[in-house]
């Protein structure tokens, strides 16, 4: 998709498609009769073609709600598509994103190859810029499909998007706002590419050629290292997990030094990227029911995450030091994959009594947690599809965040204003590392029915330890069932605009 900021007013624009914004302003407890949404433009020409059919009460403005108008009077634009904000008081930047995300979904089954968006002015709290780069990033993620393997793919890219802000604004930092949503987009794309890859075409081995390509595009060192570095490394638990497939493991390693910071000097933080990268969980011995495993093919989003969240670093050269560790493995039920009740060494030397051959995402963080420290990490961020019950507690709706340091966590629900993502903190706690002892060795790797996402974050920390580190669970979040108005149901890519707003907090 083409990308185009521009200044133009909204009546001379010639487009097949003008996508202008409206607001819900009823308050809760309005006044009857309810009063006409209003459009977010003050444009005469727009207003006046709009009039009839917004005073009409047909629409309400409720959030991705779209209105389509044919061969609007007085405007040169072939449709005009009034798109929904929600309520009044309730409108953020997160809005806008999602609106034009709408815009770009409407008109893709519909043929329409090329559209204007019109950027609205919320109130004086909310830079415009945030709301450019907003909204070419929901336009850029909204125009992603999951349909790579169709021979007739049914809905066509989007050609060309132009947002057309209103005159008298700072068109540098509006242009400069507006080339970050790309790429912060495109990089939220490029995870869901490699997340939407069958296990068949992306092997653990694959993965790591995707990630070697994309760093040499973007100008970031990366090494992906394999058996012989995992055994090396002393990575027993890392390499449990990969024993059981005839597809070697690979250790993916991307660096990112910003300029002016010396390669190696000790000062300031290095921030460490941790990703899970299981290429498909069958769950190995302890093996999954058929339903729905073939969903484990994107057990590996946490890994793209941080992929995609490292390819936007480099293009966006924030002023810190940044190392992202993925490590991607393929977990089958193989003659020589490891069996319940076995002992595995980490790399730490901890003794690992494994209870369940399925709990193996935790297994390969807790070797590339300690390796992320040996290479100088100085604060930790992981993603990873851990557990299905972070699903159970918090839906379709939030992932799940772990912290052992309040000032890290801090800075990450910051990131979460900008990136517009949703997570929810969730505990940790003692009571929950207690669950995890083991009779046998130092800790187990599951701890009971109760409270899965919290005893598998307890279990990360026991690798982290005191190092600040945030754990994010995105099983429940990384794969929607159901498309939305302004993103394709399959992969999300969720985890790449907050991990990356993070990383820019410092
Ligand atoms: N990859 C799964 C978690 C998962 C479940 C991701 C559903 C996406 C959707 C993970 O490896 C797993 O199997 N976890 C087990 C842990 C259990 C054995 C303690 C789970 O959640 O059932
Ligand atoms: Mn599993
Ligand atoms: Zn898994």
């Amino acid at each position: 998709m083409q990308t185009e900021l521009s200044f133009a007013g909204l009546a001379g624009i010639e487009t097949e498609l003008l996508a202008v914004t409206a607001v819900d302003t009823q308050s809760a407890k309005g006044p009857e009769p309810k009063p006409a949404p209003a459009l977010l433009t003050s444009d005469e020409a727009v207003r006046a073609a709009a009039a009839t059919v917004i005073q009409s009460g047909e629409f309400k403005a409720g959030a991705n709600e779209t209105l389509l108008l044919h061969a609007p009077g007085g405007l040169k634009a072939k449709r005009l598509l009034v798109v929904g904000l929600g309520k009044q008081d309730k409108v953020t930047v997160h809005s806008v994103r999602n609106a034009a995300g709408t815009a770009v979904r409407f008109a893709k089954p519909r043929g329409i190859r090329e559209l204007v968006f019109a950027l609205p002015q919320l109130d004086s709290e909310t830079p415009a810029p945030a709301l450019a780069k907003a909204a070419v990033e929901g336009a850029v993620v909204g125009d992603f499909d999951a349909d790579t393997y169709r021979s007739e793919r049914k809905d066509q890219r989007v050609q060309q998007f132009r947002l057309v802000a209103p005159a008298g604004l700072d068109g540098k930092a509006l242009q400069a706002a507006f080339a970050e949503g790309e790429i912060v987009g495109e990089s939220q794309n490029f995870a869901r590419t490699l997340v939407n890859e069958p296990g068949n075409k992306l092997t653990p081995t694959i993965l790591g050629e995707r990630a070697k390509e994309m760093a040499q595009e973007v100008g970031l060192a990366c090494e992906v290292h394999s058996t012989g570095k995992l055994h090396e490394l002393k990575m027993g638990a890392f390499w449990s997990v990969s024993q059981g497939s005839e597809e070697p493991p690979a250790l993916i390693v991307l660096r990112y030094e910003p300029e002016g910071v010396k390669a190696g000097s000790n000062s300031g933080p290095v921030l460490g990227l941790v990703g899970k990268g299981i290429t498909f969980d069958t769950g190995g011995i302890s093996i999954k029911p058929a339903d729905n495993m073939e969903k484990m093919k994107y057990d590996m989003a946490g890994g793209a995450a941080m992929l995609g969240a490292m390819r936007a670093i480099a293009l966006l050269k924030p002023k810190v030091r940044v190392l992202a560790i993925v490590c991607a493995a393929e977990n089958m039920p193989d003659g020589k994959a490891q069996k319940p009740g076995d002992v595995q060494t980490a790399m730490t030397g901890k003794t690992i009594e494994i209870i369940n051959t399925d709990a193996e995402g935790r297994l390969v963080l807790a070797d590339g947690l300690s390796y992320a420290r040996q290479l100088g990490a100085t604060h930790l961020i992981d993603a990873a599809t851990l557990t299905g019950a972070i699903g159970v507690a918090l839906g379709q709706v939030n992932a799940g965040a772990f912290a052992n340091d309040d000032a890290t966590f801090a800075k990450f629900e910051a990131a979460l204003k900008a990136s517009g993502e949703k997570f929810w903190r969730m505990p940790l706690g003692e009571e929950y590392a207690d669950q995890i002892k083991s009779d046998i060795g130092d800790i187990k790797n599951t701890g009971g029915r109760y409270g899965g996402a919290s005893t598998a974050a307890e279990f990360l920390h026991a690798f982290a330890e005191d190092v600040p580190w945030i754990h994010l669970d995105i099983a429940g979040m990384a794969w929607i069932d159901e498309t939305r108005p302004y993103i394709a149901k399959g992969p999300s890519g969720i985890g790449v605009r907050s991990i990356l707003e993070w990383v820019r907090s410092y």
